[in-house]
């Protein structure tokens, strides 16, 4: 097992990670001993790990009860928030109770906020069980709830006590999920660390065929990199919002041909290459940089291009994104790899060449 630290003050918190970790008493002992605790997951995640968790908080001498939400996106809103919060308060469940995030981020986003809110907050560890929740949504205190508006327009920042992050939940993960989470180890690389893009690029077959020792370095270098964000930047003031490479042309991707049809991920993957074309074409990274982006993607099965919709449609989506401030559109652009810089005042040509240079 490794443990990292999130360095947040007196609200600092370790990520564990490592095979068997959700099944073991003693990483919840501290936090869960002598309390309820509400464990929140979902009915697909719940038949392969619920039990083991339960028995885990049982061990740690917790009083545990289930709390099971739809599963899938659509379920990550006010109406199951309110449904959770009802349950929770029929088990008579008090301000000295904890909630257990068990799940991928959908999960992880909708238990955090119901933590955040319950009884004016309770304390909640995440257990992630998905690789995007084990590398990017269970980390950092980000939780929220979507709108018929907008995703995550409700929302609070609440640190977990801690993150159990078990590499081998990601056995039974479908395929599609593993590679929807590697695009955001990728984009870690991308953004932070030149020398963590090297050895995707050399071990990128391990991750696919689920090696775990890649799996666990994978987790922990992403972890590692997005701890150190959160910890110089917790209320994303400046540089977490780095964290959103590739978001701004993936929200716009996803919103474009209609949430679900292409996994966060997935949008998030053909979004980098925009972005690293963008880059390119504002004079701020070589063109075989922006290729190297281009072919880890590639060869994680992730898409390197965004689908074919109109130019000008594209532009009309990202003007909602939270990155439009003032009115004026900002880009995450790479300095070269593993180097990334919020930029406004671009050339719309240059965005709309991209989007066109990147589409199917
Ligand atoms: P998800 O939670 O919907 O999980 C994907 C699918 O995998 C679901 O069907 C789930 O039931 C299933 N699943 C989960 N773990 C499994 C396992 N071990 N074995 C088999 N199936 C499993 O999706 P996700 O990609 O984990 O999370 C997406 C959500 O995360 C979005 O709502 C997004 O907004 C949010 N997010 C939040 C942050 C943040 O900082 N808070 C960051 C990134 C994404
Ligand atoms: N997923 C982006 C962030 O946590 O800030």
């Amino acid at each position: 097992m490794r443990t990292l630290d999130v360095a947040l003050a007196d609200r600092s918190y370790p990520i564990h990670i490592g095979s068997g970790l959700l099944g073991e008493p003693g990483l919840y002992a501290r936090h869960a001993a002598g309390r309820r605790v509400a464990v929140i997951s979902n009915p697909v995640v719940a038949s392969h790990y619920l039990g083991p968790v339960q028995q885990a908080l049982a061990r740690a001498g917790a009083r545990p009860v289930s709390v099971l939400i739809e599963d899938g996106e659509q379920a990550k809103t006010w109406e199951t928030l309110d449904r959770v919060v009802g349950a929770m308060l029929a088990e008579q469940l008090g301000r000295d109770s904890l909630i257990v995030a068990l799940g991928g981020g959908v999960v992880g986003d909708l238990a955090g906020f119901a933590a955040a809110v319950y009884q004016r907050g309770i304390p909640f560890i995440q257990v992630p069980t998905t690789l995007l929740a084990q590398v990017d949504s269970s980390v950092g205190g980000k939780t929220a709830v979507n709108h018929a508006r907008g995703k995550n327009m409700v929302g609070a920042f609440h640190q977990p006590l801690a993150v159990i992050a078990d590499v081998a939940c990601l056995d039974t993960l479908p395929d599609r999920e593993l590679r929807a989470g590697i695009a955001e180890v990728i984009k870690h690389g991308f953004i932070l660390d030149a020398d963590f893009v090297e050895w995707l690029e050399a071990n990128m077959e391990r991750l696919l065929g689920r090696d775990r020792d890649a799996l666990e370095r994978a987790i922990s270098r992403s972890c590692e990199l997005k701890a150190q964000v959160v910890a110089a930047d917790e209320r994303e003031a400046g540089r977490r919002a780095l964290l959103n490479f590739g978001h701004t042309f993936g929200h716009a991707i996803e919103a474009g041909v209609g949430y679900g049809e292409w996994l966060h991920g997935e949008a998030v993957a053909a979004g980098m290459v925009m972005a690293a074309e963008l880059s390119v074409r504002a004079g701020t990274l070589r063109a075989e940089d922006a290729a190297r982006v281009a072919a880890l993607i590639g060869s994680a099965g992730l898409p390197v291009r965004g689908p074919r919709l109109a130019p000008e449609r594209y532009l009309e989506l990202m003007q909602v994104d939270k990155k439009a401030a003032g009115g004026e559109m900002r880009f995450i652009l790479l300095e070269g790899l593993g180097h990334a810089t919020l930029k406004g005042g671009l050339d719309a040509r240059h965005v709309r060449d991209s989007i066109a240079a990147c589409m199917q």
